[in-house]
């Protein structure tokens, strides 16, 4: 009975609050459909489920097989993996990843990469199916003969990074769950100019640096939901262009935490939303930065936003130094922040609320209501804003026209009661570094507090 659930919900494309969306989401076509049409084992296609094997040169012969219509199925096992695959031009297609994939390559690029494809189903049909990429190796600089004798002698330098897990790229009608992404050696899963896609059910564990994103997306109509990730740097980014994005249910469990941009010249974001995000322990629970560039970024929401023990909480950073971009800023207009709770690391260190616009476009309508960040490190916490106009927040400029520059203010909400959050159970309390492999975890049934992920873990 649950199975045919299943198959209904990701044949039908049930609108399930997603009135931020444009479209139905995901593939056009079920996965039994394209078992029914064609499977082809990685198996018989020259893999041996071996940790020393190459899994690389299998998964290019499986997809050319059944790349129009039929599923690449990567049974359970140990494989190893070091040709990295660019599968193109696929249609009705799906890959169930079943096993386990242990990188032992070191090129650049991108382990797997899906390109110019239409009905893409990529997930795991046990829910035990990831991809370990071993970033320490390339961020830590030791030596790997501690893990694998093929990778015995690289010499790589400390603090580099190798190759990206997952790339999607032109993909349409697509669908990506039940995975686990671990240790990418860079960023673990981008979806670059990608439509109508829907992400769900997935565990990301990466190593406690920068440039180790978790999910960055650019495109129209992707829902991502469901997802946990821990890294040092983007949990789920929102990048240019991109429009009708909806994210919800994210538990950023010891991340850099979520944003949008860096925006450069000619942003044209709108229409995003995002909904339950749980952060702790991030650099902030969402920024929005740029510094220069042009363009826009407007008609979006934030809202149900749970958080403690980061630094920043809300923080919009128009001057945003670790980059600048020709442009004399982009505008940032109707940005609603609704319900907002939990504690910040210390509220007068950093303000919770940052509204910091360029000053040669100041942001207007802003709408900040129900937001309630306590902190944990003395009693006062600061708003500041600057170029910002709007309602629902003390230092906001309340004007509805002449939208002028002016100088940062600062007000002192004194006495702020330590708003206690519901904390996820099994918070990481610590990050999990980058000098030892990151086990691999199973994907979570559960991604902020009292959510019922939207569609069931597919293994039990
Ligand atoms: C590792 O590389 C170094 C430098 O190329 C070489 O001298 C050494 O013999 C290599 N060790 C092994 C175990 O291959
Ligand atoms: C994607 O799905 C939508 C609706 O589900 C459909 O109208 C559209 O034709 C599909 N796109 C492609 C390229 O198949
Ligand atoms: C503001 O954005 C919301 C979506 O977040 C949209 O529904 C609304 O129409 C926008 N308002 C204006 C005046 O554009
Ligand atoms: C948070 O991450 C840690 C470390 O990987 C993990 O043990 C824990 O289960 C995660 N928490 C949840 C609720 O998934």
């Amino acid at each position: 009975m649950k199975l045919s659930t299943f198959a209904l919900t990701s044949a039908i494309f049930v609108s399930r609050g997603t009135a931020q969306l444009s479209g139905s989401v995901g593939p056009s076509t079920t996965r039994e459909h394209k078992v029914a049409t064609k499977v082809c084992n990685v198996l018989d296609y020259g893999a041996k489920a071996s940790k020393t094997s190459d899994v690389g040169p299998a998964i290019a012969s499986a997809w050319a097989a059944c790349k129009s219509g039929g599923q690449v199925y990567i049974p359970a096992g140990d494989y190893g993996m070091s040709t990295w695959v660019t599968l193109n031009g696929g249609t009705a297609v799906s890959i169930n990843l079943d096993g386990i994939i242990y990188r032992t390559g070191t090129a650049g690029g991108n382990m797997i990469y899906v390109r110019h494809t239409t009905d893409l189903e990529l997930y795991s049909s046990s829910s035990k199916g990831a991809v370990q990429g071993y970033g320490y190796t390339f961020h830590s600089g030791l030596s790997t003969s501690n893990h694998l004798s093929s990778m015995s002698n690289l010499s790589i330098q400390a603090g580099t990074y190798g190759p990206r897990i997952l790339r999607l790229d032109d993909v349409t009608n697509f669908s990506v769950h039940d995975l686990a992404l671990v240790d990418s050696p860079a960023f673990h899963f981008t979806m670059d100019t990608c439509t109508n896609g829907e992400v769900y059910n997935m565990m990301i564990r990466g190593g406690n640096e920068g440039g180790l994103d978790g999910i960055d997306i650019w495109g129209t109509n992707i829902h991502v939901h469901d997802v946990e990730v821990t890294n040092k740097d983007e949990c789920v980014t929102v990048k240019s262009p991109a429009k009708n994005i909806l994210v919800e249910n994210v538990f950023c469990n010891w991340s850099g935490g979520c944003a949008i941009g860096s925006l450069g010249t000619e942003t044209d974001i709108s229409y995003v939303k995002y909904n339950n995000i749980y952060t702790q322990n991030a650099n902030q629970m969402m920024i929005i930065k740029s510094n220069g560039g042009s363009g826009s970024f407007s008609n979006s929401e934030f809202s149900n936003f749970i958080g403690h023990s980061n630094a920043y909480t809300l923080d919009i950073d128009g001057n945003w130094a670790k980059s600048s971009a020709a442009g004399s800023g982009v505008l940032y207009s109707n940005l609603t922040f609704s319900s907002w709770k939990g504690t910040a690391s210390n509220g007068v260190q950093r303000a919770p609320m940052q509204l910091l616009c360029p000053s040669a476009v100041p942001c207007h309508d802003i709408k900040i209501s129900d937001f309630n960040i306590g902190t944990e490190t003395g009693k006062s916490v600061l708003q500041k804003c600057a170029n910002a106009y709007g309602s629902g927040a003390g230092c906001l400029n309340d004007a509805k026209s002449d939208f002028n520059s002016y100088n940062t203010v600062t007000k002192t909400m004194t006495n702020v009661a330590a708003y206690k959050e519901t904390n996820m159970r099994g918070e990481l309390t610590e990050g999990v570094g980058i000098t030892a492999s990151i086990a691999i975890s199973t994907v979570p049934i559960t991604f902020f507090p009292e959510a019922t992920p939207a569609i069931a873990r597919l293994g039990k």
